[in-house]
């Protein structure tokens, strides 16, 4: 049985996991997550400064009780993992300082992980997780990415959002709505009491040099937009505002246009196996949907446990097991943290020299 601490403060969750695995089981020994969400709902959304600053504060506390939970020692664990890109800088340099500290300290592997791998390694902790090849749609507040994924953590973005991504355009919207942050949550709650054929939102796409459309990409910035001015021809009527039919028919847009282009680039590259991750992939209407119209093509679906979708360090912890299954993996204690860094670069975090 191998086992890994791991730690993410990629944005505004301090989180800290203690996983292992034996084969291919995937056991959780305890993820504490802190979640900031209170200090940044006063400002509309995650204020990067203020993310860093309260990391450091958490962070002692939410180790301690890891470790506690998990009733292990940290002698016993096998390597220590944490989140180095992509995500704010100031968040990733607390998370990565801390690992590499107690790999020094205990004289432990290093190994820096890519966020968005963590974000697809949470479907390990489900049961029947697919065998590679299969194709990922990771939606979050930061990413919107469908992703091959082969053999030996082989990864190819087949698509992408080329401005927002679905969660940006979930929080952006609830803002607009007076809902609060985050906005994928509160939209989910108010559009179950809407109507969500009530409002004809349009599905953006994005155009190609031949005079026609990406077939995989998104763009969410347009739709926010049409929001926006409904809201205010509404507002210029004197009319009141139907908030939940608004939320509604978003939410379902959303979905729509996620499923369809995942559906699309699953059958273009015969791959029969969608996993669906991120903090979006907790949205119960993308869910069902994505169930529904999978299983007309006969594609089967793979969704991430609610639990684990939105930023939690046991993913990251998992991603690290993935990798020491097939062969030893160790980053550089000279490893740094980036805000970016793109999918199919992940590999570089364990060579010799690193990529940043
Ligand atoms: O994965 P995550 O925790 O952070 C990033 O790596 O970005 O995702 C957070 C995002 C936020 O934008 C939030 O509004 C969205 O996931 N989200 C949801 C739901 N729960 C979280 N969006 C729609 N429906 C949900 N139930
Ligand atoms: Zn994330």
């Amino acid at each position: 049985m191998l086992k890994v601490l791991a730690i993410e403060t990629s944005c505004d969750e301090t989180s800290v996991s203690i996983v292992s695995n034996s084969g291919d089981i995937y056991k959780i020994h305890s993820n504490i997550v802190a979640s900031q969400i209170e200090d940044h709902s006063k400002w509309g959304g995650v204020v990067p400064e203020l993310a860093a600053r309260k990391h450091l504060e958490l962070i002692p506390f939410v180790l301690e009780q890891a470790v506690k939970e998990s009733k292990m020692s940290i002698e016993e664990i096998d390597v220590i993992a944490s989140t180095v890109t992509p995500g704010l800088v100031g968040c990733l340099r607390v998370g990565s300082i801390t690992a590499r500290a107690l790999c020094t300290l205990y004289s432990k592997p290093f190994m820096g992980v890519h966020h968005l791998e963590g974000h697809l390694s949470s479907i390990l902790f489900s049961k029947n997780y697919p065998k590679t090849p299969f194709l990922t749609l990771l939606v979050s507040g930061g990413h919107t990415e469908l992703i091959k994924v082969g053999d030996q953590r082989k990864m190819k973005r087949l698509g992408r959002s080329y401005d927002d991504a679905a969660g940006e355009a979930f929080d952006k919207v609830g803002r607009l709505l007076g809902l609060g942050y985050p906005g994928g949550p509160a939209i989910e709650k108010i559009a179950k009491e809407g109507n969500a054929s009530k409002f004809n939102l349009p599905k953006c796409k994005i155009s190609d040099k031949k005079g026609g459309f990406l077939k995989y990409d998104f763009s969410f910035s347009g739709l926010k937009t049409a929001v926006l001015r409904l809201v205010e021809k509404i507002n210029l009527d004197g009319d009141e505002i139907p908030i939940p039919d608004i939320a509604a028919s978003f939410e379902r847009v959303v979905a729509e246009v996620l499923v369809e282009r995942t559906i699309r680039c699953a059958i273009d590259n015969s791959l029969n196996n969608i996993v669906v991750v991120g903090g979006v992939a907790a949205n119960d209407t993308l869910r069902k949907m994505m169930i529904y119209e999978a299983s007309e093509k006969s594609i089967k679906v793979h969704l991430a446990p609610i639990s684990l979708c939105t930023d939690n360090a046991a993913m990251i912890g998992a991603a690290a097991l993935f990798r020491l299954k097939s062969r030893p993996h160790e980053s550089s204690l000279k490893l740094g943290i980036s805000a970016r860094l793109p999918i199919d670069q992940a590999n570089t975090l364990y060579e010799k020299k690193p990529p940043f």
